[in-house]
């Protein structure tokens, strides 16, 4: 069985280079510790401030929770009082109740209050989503991926889960188009004789006690059970980098600068920098990324950056021209390069 790095202590610049750069989980033990959501979160503590907010909770005869299957979870509103008995009670056995994957900033913007940004983001990062997850033991997330980055916070009870690589989907049975993220496949009863492939998937597994926290790359297959009643936030987030691994150096120009822009119209400058202060438009010429380059040209990128890590004091033509890249040396004279810098400082 492979196993899922777990750290006790981890900077924002080793993070970049060691887990978002190469598109690897980490949990981070006891990485909230300090956070006022793990110090003051309980049920009894959230019931005191929301007793009678309408949330969305969906209940589940299984204690599966799969948006793939039809009629599998039924969403119910109910005030969070009443939601907390089901999480918590008996009374409700052969039924499971989770209030799944709820917007923070949309139902309990208060508790924005309490949360502080993940350590490990930049302030460049876009934050696209925070939600919060309540639900008794026993609630299963069954087996998807998620297309942003994901940090998944415990904050009460204890989640064990099961992952896969990105290069085993091929093993996992996607969904039809559309839901190609929701694996077909029960993890808690494979059937064999429908999915033979999956005898080739090679699991991860790992748990989260209050106060860890995992990092898990977009692509990465992920099935979630709760051993407790438990709560867990979530952060959705993009960074502005270069991603090994995902093929980005295959993408058309056009579809790159579609995501770029997203990142420009949050206000983020072209020529932006990386966790170690290098430009991305030199990165990606030390990796020779064409399309990205002409991605960033085009949506006006200086053509004549200086290297502050990688080649610290090249200008981008000379790193293009050293490595032989003779295409890449084209599109930057394209874009204005100069042979020599007119001002070094620049
Ligand atoms: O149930 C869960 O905690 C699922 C989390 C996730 O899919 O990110
Ligand atoms: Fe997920």
């Amino acid at each position: 069985m492979q196993s899922i790095d777990t750290v006790q202590h981890l900077t924002a610049v080793q993070f970049n280079k060691l887990y978002f750069q190469e598109n690897k989980p980490v949990i981070i033990k006891g990485g909230v510790k300090e956070a006022k959501s793990y110090n003051h979160w309980s049920l009894d503590y959230l019931k005191s401030k929301f007793a009678n907010r309408p949330v969305r909770v969906f209940y589940s005869e299984s204690g599966y929770y799969n948006f793939n299957v039809q009629g599998q979870m039924v969403p119910i509103q109910v005030s969070f009082e009443e939601a907390t008995e089901y999480f918590t009670s008996n009374q409700y056995n052969n039924k499971s109740y989770y209030m799944q994957q709820v917007s923070i900033p949309d139902v309990f913007p208060e508790l924005m209050d309490d949360l502080e940004t993940p350590e490990w983001n930049l302030p460049s990062d876009l934050i696209n989503v925070v939600n919060l997850w309540i639900g008794g033991a026993g609630c299963v997330t069954p087996l998807h991926y998620d297309f942003a980055q994901n940090f998944l916070i415990q904050i009460m009870g204890r989640k064990e889960l099961t992952l896969f690589a990105p290069t085993d989907a091929p093993y996992l049975y996607p969904s039809e188009a559309g839901k190609v993220h929701l694996s077909q496949i029960n993890l808690d009863a494979v059937d064999y004789a429908q999915f033979p492939l999956f005898r080739q998937a090679k699991p991860f597994r790992c748990s989260l006690e209050p106060g860890d926290v995992l990092f898990l790359p977009p692509g990465w297959w992920h099935h979630v059970r709760s051993l407790d009643a438990a709560i867990s936030v979530n952060y959705w987030w993009n960074r502005f980098e270069l991603i090994p691994g995902i093929g980005m150096e295959q993408y058309p120009v056009a579809v790159l600068t579609k995501e770029i822009n997203r990142f420009l119209e949050a206000g983020l400058p072209i020529d932006h920098q990386d966790a170690e202060g290098e430009f991305l438009l030199i990165n990606a010429i030390g990796k020779g990324y064409v399309n990205i380059v002409e991605a960033f040209l085009s949506l006006g990128a200086n053509a004549n950056l200086v290297s502050t890590h990688f080649r610290p004091g090249k200008t981008a033509l000379e790193i293009a021209t050293a490595s032989g890249q003779h295409k890449m040396v084209s599109l930057l004279q394209q874009y204005g390069a100069k042979e020599k810098q007119p001002n070094a400082s620049h």
